[in-house]
């Protein structure tokens, strides 16, 4: 008998693979090729450029983070490797079409076939824009991102704050001035190439700032953990980015110059930035990205205060993943049951926000009811909203806002 395996035989194996594959039982996971970590790792800027090939560097800043001097260690990096240099800094804010267009045309003026983008979410948003959208002449909501090879230059992050975990992730958000709305853009090309966390640049970030965008990355961890479109990987970097946090962010804000809470935290951020990435989030940045603008909160701390009654909210149906967060949050204990430990986590999270002096109520912005019902019908059409574990129907979050807004969190006695 020949033990030889004929074409066909190879073909109808192969035909049956495809066949039996269920997408449902597999993910993708994306992540940036290389990152290099720790304290003045920026030194290291113009070796991992010249790593990846790159010739002509256009630095996209903060325009505030370039004054503070912050970005000299990178130009010092970048020209000691015998690279070309071209800083733009142009970044005020969060980044619009007017910003990227301008931005554009420095690249091409440059050209620089690297964009490395430096300083908070705005800066990373900006290089990814400016990286990406090229010649598009288009409605910015019409942009569709493409896979990796359909950027044409090199892409690094390097975050001054840990909170938005940009240098993670496959999204940037511009807004779009001709129609006064936050487009925001997803796509394998806009992970970056590589990430530095250098905990030395985020030491003299204000300890508000520190406190807000902290809780942002603990809200991207929950909310990563619990989306529908979780996976094993990003429940993992969710899970181990609340365990250090819970440690590293009470004395990051207390004591902004201990660079090993910085260090944490800027690893946090990280972990929490590639769980979402591959994960979404939830009800709680859907809402809070309309509240945001509506009232100008910033972003961490609409947060801070939908979190609690977003998490009680969804407990309906994800009570045993919150039961399992009580153990990253340091507040499991055996005798507890399911419930107690769901609600344990839930509390938890509330202290974090009373701990670090953030509000837990909308009572302090001049908000007024009449415009909830407006939120919550943009909050449904609001993309994360895909990930959130419990259906939600805009009267639903109408209650909520009122929840916000009167700071009673609907949990029992346990
Ligand atoms: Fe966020």
């Amino acid at each position: 008998m020949s033990s030889t395996i004929s074409a066909e035989d190879i073909a109808c194996i192969v035909s049956q693979t495809l066949q039996q594959y269920n997408p449902s039982k597999g993910f993708t996971f994306r992540s940036p090729a290389v990152t290099v970590t720790g304290p003045h790792c920026v030194n290291q800027l113009g070796e991992i450029l010249k790593e990846f090939g790159a010739r002509h560097v256009l630095l996209v800043v903060d325009k505030m983070v370039h004054q503070l001097g912050l970005v000299a260690g990178c130009e010092t990096a970048i020209k000691i490797a015998g690279l070309g240099l071209t800083v733009f800094k142009d970044v005020e804010g969060e980044p619009d079409t007017a910003m990227i267009t301008k931005g554009v045309a420095a690249l091409k003026a440059s050209g620089a076939d690297f964009v490395v983008g430096v300083g908070g979410g705005s800066a990373l948003d900006a290089a990814k824009g400016i990286a990406v959208l090229g010649d598009y002449q288009g409605p910015l909501v019409e942009f569709k991102a493409g896979g990796l090879a359909s950027r044409t230059v090199g892409l690094g992050a390097i975050p001054t704050t840990a909170g938005t975990g940009s240098e993670a992730t496959d999204i940037t958000v511009i807004k779009d001035l001709a129609n006064n709305i936050k487009v925001p853009i997803k796509g394998a090309c806009l992970v970056p190439d590589f990430a530095l966390l250098d905990p030395a640049l985020m030491l003299g970030v204000p300890s508000s700032i520190t406190a807000a965008t902290g809780v942002d990355t603990l809200t991207h961890a929950i909310e990563a953990y619990v989306s529908r479109q979780t996976n094993p990987l990003s429940q993992a970097y969710a899970y181990h980015s609340m365990e250090m946090l819970v440690k590293a962010l009470p004395i990051a804000v207390g004591c902004g110059e201990d660079m090993d809470m910085r260090y944490d935290m800027s690893i946090a951020a990280y972990k929490a930035g590639l769980a979402f990435s591959n994960a979404g989030l939830g009800l709680a940045h859907a809402i809070a990205h309309q509240i945001g603008a509506f009232y100008n909160i910033p972003h961490g701390v609409a947060n801070a205060i939908l979190l609690p009654y977003v998490m009680a909210f969804n407990s309906l149906c994800c009570e045993p993943a919150y039961a399992e967060l009580a153990g990253a949050l340091n507040v499991n204990r055996e005798s507890m049951t399911q419930r107690e430990r769901c609600n344990a986590a839930i509390k938890a999270v509330r202290q974090i926000v009373i701990d670090l002096g953030l509000p837990t109520t909308l009572v302090d912005f001049d908000v007024a009811k009449r415009d909830f019902a407006g939120i919550a019908e943009r909050a449904m059409q609001d993309i994360c909203l895909i990930g959130n574990p419990r259906q939600v129907s805009a009267s639903q979050i109408v209650a909520l806002l009122e929840q916000a807004l009167s700071g009673e969190l609907p949990l029992g006695d346990c």
